[in-house]
């Protein structure tokens, strides 16, 4: 979790731009909250290429104290620092690259303190058609920056070309599994050229820069299962606060980037954001999705397109259910509609718990579930008013407090959970019996997001031993 200045800045970066923003982040609770990492994207070099001994540089009218001053002053406030490269001849922007470079430029990453460094895949120089020839590529790097001795987070940025689901994980943190997302629910866009459906489309010819939250959403499907800790499909930064999507939206493309394990790098001007879109950023029950413990993500159990669904103003009619395990033995549901028009959604638990066994045969659908809305806390306007407004950082702390804010500093959301924090668990707000249906409204364009917890009833018996001794996980 953390910041990107990419969405919102492009290649307007600078010290300032950083440091205002890591200062921001702290006094808005969101560091707290977990979200570590500030990265400092494209177009940080100087425009003249590398020096005269081969090293990278920066641009001294951006970055006039260097980079080591800023990797210092994120690391004071409690942060980690993220950079950027590509591995190419040259970066997406078109500043130097780091195609056999690998060790010069992993050499300056690690020297300048980096924690984190995004990957991209411009000017590859066409060393690209085949799994083998990407993954030696970005292989390079992962072995110059581990020869560093620096711990450095590795985020592949191929946008999903060369089947890199598979073999990401082998050298890497993270990949990138689609196009640059943009700041559309589901408008579809040429500059978004492959079919979501279709890992190995062969008229891909450019995973492009226009993907909107359900292409992205649709492309990861048939690969969430790659995620697990320590390697994530991730699905592109976020454009909660950005202004292209109503707010059910936001917090729909925020609840299923949480769900599906995506990395979460807030992609807004964190300095001057409105405060619908910090109450969704800073949700604590959707991140405790996020930063579940068992690390796997939901997959999807149903998809309904067409069947007379209403389109929406792009021609754009369906609706899912995603569902899957958390750590303590609940289980995450959305209902996410991307139709023309609210539905009525319903869901079997037979369906939810697909996972454990089809046809029904899944134990879980033997129990009652108590259905947890996990938007139902979130902080009101009123409140996320004061605090954006607030004069000093102390006044906003005090704000937080006085809101009773989740610090996941102090208690990891692990531990949250198994204390059973009820920041972590939104609201109780019905019950499915064994063998039911779970049901609710969705709104056009909105997810609902449900943690369905089991009930344990006296004298129930699972396997012939009595419920209370059956551990979660056996379930
Ligand atoms: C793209 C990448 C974006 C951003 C941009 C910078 O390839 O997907 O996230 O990093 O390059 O030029």
């Amino acid at each position: 979790m953390g910041w990107n200045n990419w969405n919102s800045f492009g290649c307007d970066v600078s010290e300032g731009l950083l440091l205002s923003t890591s200062e921001r982040l702290v006094s808005l609770g969101l560091r707290d909250l977990g979200y570590q990492y500030v990265v400092l994207d494209d177009c940080w070099q100087q425009e003249s290429g590398r020096d005269q001994h081969g090293k990278l540089q920066p641009d001294p009218s951006k970055f006039p104290n260097g980079l080591k001053s800023i990797s210092d002053g994120l690391h004071d406030q409690g942060f980690k620092f993220g950079m950027y490269s590509s591995a190419g001849e040259m970066t997406c922007a078109r500043y130097a690259g780091s195609l056999d470079h690998e060790t010069d430029d992993a050499e300056s990453f690690a020297s300048w303190g980096v924690d984190m460094l995004k990957y991209d895949s411009c000017y590859h120089m066409g060393r690209i058609g085949t799994p083998l020839i990407s993954f030696n590529r970005f292989k390079t790097m992962s072995d110059a920056l581990k020869a560093t001795g620096r711990n450095i987070l590795l985020n592949l940025c191929n946008w999903g070309e060369d089947f890199v689901h598979t073999w990401g994980m082998s050298i890497s943190n993270s990949w990138r599994i689609s196009g640059d997302i943009y700041d559309s629910f589901t408008r579809p866009d040429d500059l978004c050229g492959c079919d979501p459906n279709v890992l190995s489309d062969p008229y891909c010819i450019a995973p492009g820069t226009h993907c909107s939250v359900l292409f992205i959403i649709n492309r990861i499907a048939a690969i969430a299962d790659r995620s697990i800790p320590g390697g994530w499909n991730d699905m592109d930064m976020l454009e909660v606060g950005q202004g292209g999507m109503t707010d059910e939206e936001y917090k729909a493309h925020f609840s299923l980037w949480a769900a599906l394990k995506s990395p979460l790098f807030l992609g807004n001007d964190i300095r001057s954001m409105p405060a619908a879109a910090l109450t969704i950023i800073n949700n604590p029950a959707i991140l405790a999705l996020s930063q579940d413990p068992h690390g796997r993500s939901v997959t999807r159990v149903r998809r309904d397109v067409g069947k007379d669904l209403p389109l929406d103003e792009w021609g754009v009619g369906e609706m899912h259910v995603w569902s899957g395990y958390l750590q303590n033995g609940d289980e995450a549901v959305i209902f996410l509609n991307a139709a023309g028009a609210d539905l009525e959604m319903s869901c079997s638990l037979a369906e939810i718990f697909t996972a454990f066994g089809p046809g029904g045969s899944a134990p879980h659908v033997q129990f009652d579930w108590a259905v947890h809305d996990l938007w139902a806390h979130r902080m009101d306007d009123a409140t996320a008013e004061a605090i954006l407004a607030a004069g000093t950082a102390e006044e906003r702390s005090a704000l937080l407090k006085k809101a009773n804010w989740y610090n996941a500093t102090e208690t990891p959301y692990a531990d949250g959970l198994r204390n059973e924090d009820p920041r972590l668990f939104g609201e109780k707000i019905g019950v499915v019996e064994a063998g039911g249906v779970l049901r609710a409204t969705v709104k056009s364009h909105a997810a609902k997001v449900f943690r369905l917890r089991r009930i344990a009833k006296e004298g129930a018996k699972f396997k012939g031993k009595s419920i209370d001794r059956v551990a979660k996980d056996e379930l």
